[in-house]
């Protein structure tokens, strides 16, 4: 077990990505407190997976939410805190010339916004566990995709967050690193389709994050990590 006796939290885990995440993590052997606005399925995550996973209803745009997600992860799980995960995300696709404060709002107050408030208020507790950050950026930042230019603005502001906090911290022994989820290339598509059994959805992002948030990856940080099916290639 890779996360065994961590706690962490992981926001957005009710749906998509984040729910792998939270799956995974308590596979592992993660404490998990993972927040939502979707209460339906936050409480039916929560019921499959019994008392290693706490779900919070919680609006991550909200006024002191930081101080509740951190105070509920703490107190239900030990009083210690060692993974940091700021996977939620909302936003609305429109041509850049079409944007208004609201849709910049959106992706921001959920995206970068929420990101930051978290790592503030989490810094103490990591640094007393050497703990570490995974944070979620978009091809859409990294490419410039149309239609999305008020989610690439935020993400391109997370990975900049990112870099910076991992200089920073890396002397209080916190770890920051950013994960990029995508769609996968053409030949790993058909690798995909070809090998059904061995190809399982949404989990392909899962036990990287599960790595970053490892003590096997003690030597990253800084890094954007594209889990993406070999679509995009940094160089
Ligand atoms: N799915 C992809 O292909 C892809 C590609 C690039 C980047 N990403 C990034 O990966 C992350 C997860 O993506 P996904 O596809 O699973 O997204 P998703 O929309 O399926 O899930 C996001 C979750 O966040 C929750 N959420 C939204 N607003 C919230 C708020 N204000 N407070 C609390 N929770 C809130 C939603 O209810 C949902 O459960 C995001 O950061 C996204 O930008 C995903």
């Amino acid at each position: 077990m890779q996360l065994k006796d961590k706690t962490a939290i992981i926001t957005g885990g009710a749906a998509g990505i984040g729910k792998g995440l939270v799956r995974n993590f308590v596979k592992e052997g993660a404490n998990v407190l993972f927040v939502d606005i979707n209460e339906d399925a936050g409480l039916e995550l929560e019921k499959e997976l019994g008392a290693a996973a706490k779900f919070l209803k919680t609006d991550i745009t909200a006024v002191g939410m930081e101080e509740r997600i951190l105070t509920e992860a703490l107190e239900n799980f030990g009083g210690e805190l060692h993974i940091l995960v700021n996977n939620a995300q909302a936003s609305k696709p429109k041509l850049l010339l079409d944007v208004e404060q609201a849709d910049l709002d959106l992706s921001f107050n959920t995206g970068l916004w929420a990101t930051w408030k978290l790592m503030r208020a989490s810094y103490t507790h990591l640094a007393k566990t050497k703990g570490t950050i995974i944070n979620f950026a978009s091809d859409v930042g990294l490419e410039g995709v149309p239609n999305h230019g008020a989610c690439a603005m935020n993400k391109e502001a997370i990975r900049g967050l990112t870099r910076t906090a991992a200089k920073e911290w890396g002397h209080a022994g916190i770890r920051i690193n950013v994960i990029c989820p995508g769609t996968a290339a053409e030949d790993y598509k058909w690798w995909r389709e070809n090998h059904v059994d061995e190809a399982k959805e949404l989990e392909d992002i899962a036990p990287i994050v599960v790595f970053l948030a490892s003590d096997a990856s003690q030597y990253m940080t800084g890094q954007t990590i594209m889990a993406d099916g070999g679509s995009i290639m940094l160089r």
